[in-house]
């Protein structure tokens, strides 16, 4: 094995979901990566002015494809127009090279958690990647009743992987058929700016705050049974941390599993 601490992997699919903003690149997998659903990946380029040379420009994102069953990485990118990592990504083509660090990183991970209850995934815009990965992963569907996936998104257009999505709804993850026990996942696709079949266009702080996220989902946020993942806009997470506080909801601390785990994208 190479001691570098990255792998250069080739571009195999780029598939834009809404041009110039939107869009998921497939590239290959190093055999000896190893994670676990809702890590994430570093990302390496090297400077624009230097394209020949080691990768110098870094970015974490979220691991698409469950860490088992996918011979292959997936990622899922905004393009930040005046960033200096994702118009360079969004500009990748198949054949071309991404660095990827060897290890893998990130606490977004469900062991943070006991087994059991209802599982909320609450993402905003490409914070559901994270997400995707443990939905394939089959581990996830055995380990709660229930899977509440809350997708707020800005514009209908931006509803990235909702056919997959209801697919799972609708038929379950195929590898996860053979389980004992296994989750009904219910899927909240919510643009904030656009209406959305019944959907109300409101952003999900003040869905679970007036108690439409529950009648929405079908269930209770219940601190008892429910756990809570956030993941996506950073002022999301600090307003829903501060109401999901008041209904008895905490990040685990040492001795104490909890029943909040969030993921800052900025
Ligand atoms: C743990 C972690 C996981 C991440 N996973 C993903 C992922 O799966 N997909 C992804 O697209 N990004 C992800 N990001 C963000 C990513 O690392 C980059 O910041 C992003 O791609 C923009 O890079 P940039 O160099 O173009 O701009 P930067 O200089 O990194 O960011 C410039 C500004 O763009 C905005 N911004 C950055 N990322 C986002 C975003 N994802 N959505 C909306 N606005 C954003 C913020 O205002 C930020 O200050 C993740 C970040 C962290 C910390
Ligand atoms: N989407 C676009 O058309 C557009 C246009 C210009 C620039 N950009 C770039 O894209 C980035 C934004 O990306 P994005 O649209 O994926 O992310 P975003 O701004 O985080 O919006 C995604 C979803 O999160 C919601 N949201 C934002 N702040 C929230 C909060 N405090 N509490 C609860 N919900 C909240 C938004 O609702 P609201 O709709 O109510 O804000 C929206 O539904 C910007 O940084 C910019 O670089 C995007």
């Amino acid at each position: 094995m190479s001691d570098s601490k990255y792998t250069r992997e080739t571009v195999l699919k780029v598939h834009a979901w809404v041009p110039d903003k939107l869009l998921s690149l497939t590239t290959t997998r190093d055999a000896s990566y190893e994670f676990t659903a809702g890590q994430f990946a570093r990302l390496g380029l090297p400077a624009s002015h230097a394209p020949n040379q080691a990768p110098s420009i870094w970015r974490a994102y979220s691991m698409v494809t469950p860490p088992l069953q996918s011979d292959t990485l997936e990622f899922y990118s905004i393009v930040v127009p005046q960033g200096e990592f994702s118009p360079r990504l969004a500009g990748l083509q198949p054949g071309d090279a991404l660095y990827v660090d060897r290890t893998a990183f990130g606490f977004l991970t469900l062991d943070r958690f006991p087994a059991g209850g209802d599982l909320w995934l609450l993402a905003t815009g490409t914070g559901l990647s994270a997400y995707l990965s443990m939905l394939q992963d089959p581990a996830t569907w055995a380990s709660y009743d229930r899977i509440i996936l809350v997708h707020g998104v800005r514009t209908v257009q931006e509803l990235a992987y909702r056919e997959r999505i209801l697919q799972w709804v609708n038929s379950g993850l195929p590898e996860a058929s053979e389980l004992p026990r296994c989750a009904q996942l219910v899927y909240l696709p919510i643009p904030t700016r656009e209406a959305f079949e019944s959907m109300p266009m409101a952003r999900l702080t003040h869905l679970i705050q007036d108690g439409r996220l529950e009648s929405l989902a079908g269930c209770t946020l219940h601190a008892e049974t429910s756990k809570v993942m956030l993941c996506g806009n950073p002022d999301m997470l600090t307003e829903a941390r501060q109401i999901l506080k008041t209904r008895g909801f905490a990040v685990g601390r040492r001795g104490n599993p909890g029943n909040l785990a969030l993921e800052n994208y900025w």
